[in-house]
């Protein structure tokens, strides 16, 4: 092959084409330029920073190589560290707080343990926490039952509390009881702050004079969060308890590679991290599955089908989860259309070729371009765009190409909350379709994303109609 130039959309001086890219619609701007510049393209930023947009499946096959690749946390990542340092989710590579999280965490992550039957120390699972899920899934179905049929519900928001007060009580036996308050708890509040302000950040171009009060608002913040997390911690380790969860695990957890535990500045940095990194992904999923189905009435009625056939009326338990497969693939063909994540990052290792024609140069910033690589139609053919769960069914789904499906991220730094989120996710569907039938609120909706760190379906809303004799 020949060596080709990355192409590059004019800019401006200075600024470069920061000017181009909606602040509020990344993932729109990002899009349109692929569309004009295809697989690959670079950007240009203020402070003569560069950025790589891959876009077809062929080049993130090669970004996931991690020899020549590597994560290394910068613009908003880089702001978020602020709050939540070498934690899991923005820790820089070979942090040692990373590598002593990870193998600490690792067993408890996986949803079948015998892959670590030396580490796991048969204490927490993520199967064990199904009660709590189902538990806090119960109260939503409430809540939706509660609204009666003709009341518009605002999906992504209760998602957003299902998984908020899922990850709290799983994650360290703490209950926001947002299905039950008006007002968010103060952490949420705080963290809803904090993560906003992240997010603006990098986008800055007057002098540091200007954010005075933002700043002090970011840094305030912070300290609650923190004082937060700390509290908790302080609290168990006061009274402690045989809980099964993720505090637990972090606090009796050894490292088997270096013998250490966890230390509580870490453990701090990681309840944070679990609720930055699990709460908006796991909602914007179940959000967008919601979209999808009413969209796609033949899906709906397998769904729904599925849930009667396996689950009935009767109470649901652990068991029936790994018999949905029909869900499992409707959330993994929503997680391929919508990743909530839709782009994430890595840096050049060294100067090299991409497809073996495109020369990009050590520690440049690349970007995984998921809303569009997830379309490829290499992969996934002429109907890419279209939502069609049958086709991540395991008989397909387990026979993808190598790294054509990516929501969850890539190797040692991939989602070490996909087992959580998955179970999750699964169950809320179950209960839901179990007890309600859903319309859209307006069948004229047509999907408008709106992005924060993660995207989300905008001013959906739906209803829900009880089916006879709620269990
Ligand atoms: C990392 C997606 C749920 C905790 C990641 C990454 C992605 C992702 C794409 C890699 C980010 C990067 O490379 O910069 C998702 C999606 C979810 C989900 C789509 C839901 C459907 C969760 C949950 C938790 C969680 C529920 C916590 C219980 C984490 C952590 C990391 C991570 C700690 C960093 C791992 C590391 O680098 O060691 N997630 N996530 N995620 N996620 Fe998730």
């Amino acid at each position: 092959a020949t060596i080709t130039p990355i192409p590059s959309p004019p800019g401006l001086p200075i600024v470069g084409n920061a000017t181009q890219i909606d602040p509020v619609a990344q993932r729109r701007s990002f899009s349109d330029f692929a569309d004009k510049y295809g697989e690959i393209y670079r950007l240009h930023l203020p402070g003569q920073r560069t950025l790589v947009m891959a876009n077809s499946h062929r080049l993130i096959n090669e970004l996931c190589d991690e020899k020549r690749f590597a994560k290394i946390p910068n613009g908003v990542l880089e702001e978020i560290r602020n709050g939540v340092h070498d934690g899991l989710f923005t820790a820089k590579p070979g942090e040692e707080a990373w590598g002593i999280a990870h193998r600490v965490l690792m067993p408890a992550y996986v949803l079948h343990v015998l892959f670590y039957p030396a580490m796991f120390s048969g204490e927490v699972s993520i199967r064990g926490m199904f009660e709590e899920m189902h538990d806090i899934a119960t109260q939503m179905a409430l809540k939706f039952a509660r609204y009666g049929p003709s009341t518009p519900i605002p999906a992504s928001d209760d998602f957003t509390r299902l998984a908020l007060d899922t990850l709290a009580l799983c994650s360290m036996g703490f209950r926001f009881n947002s299905f039950y308050t008006k007002e968010l708890h103060p952490m949420i509040e705080a963290m809803g702050g904090f993560l906003t302000e992240s997010g603006k950040r990098p986008s800055r171009v007057l002098p540091s004079f200007f954010y005075r009060a933002d700043d002090a608002k970011y840094w305030q913040d912070i300290e609650i969060l923190r004082n937060t997390a700390q509290e908790v911690l302080e609290s168990r380790k006061k009274h402690p308890d045989d809980r099964k969860d993720l505090l637990n695990a972090m606090l009796k957890g050894v490292d088997p590679k270096t013998g250490k535990h966890m230390s509580d500045s870490s453990i701090i940095d990681n309840l944070i991290t679990f609720l930055i990194a699990g709460h908006e992904t796991t909602s914007g999923t179940l959000s967008f599955a919601f979209y999808r189905l009413l969209k796609n009435p033949e899906s709906y009625q397998k769904v729904q089908n599925e849930v009667d056939e396996v689950i009935g009326k009767g109470p649901i338990t652990v068991e029936h989860l790994s018999k949905l497969p029909y869900i499992t693939a409707v959330l993994r063909e929503t997680l391929r259309l919508d990743s909530p994540i839709s782009v994430f990052g890595v840096v050049s290792l060294e100067d090299q070729l991409l497809a073996g024609r495109y020369p990009v140069t050590k520690d440049e910033p690349m970007a995984l371009f998921l809303a569009r690589a997830h379309l490829d139609p290499a992969v996934w053919g002429d109907d890419a765009n279209d939502f069609k769960p049958e086709r991540m069914l395991d008989e397909p789904f387990n026979k993808l190409p190598k790294n054509a499906w990516k929501p969850f991220g890539n190797g040692a730094r991939a989602c070490i909350g996909r087992p959580f989120a998955m179970q999750e996710a699964i169950l809320a569907m179950a209960v839901l379709f179990q007890n309600f039938n859903f319309v859209m609120h307006d069948p004229t909706y047509n999907l408008a994303i709106k992005q924060t760190l993660t995207i989300k379906p905008d001013n959906f809303l739906m209803r829900a109609i009880i089916r006879d004799g709620m269990s």
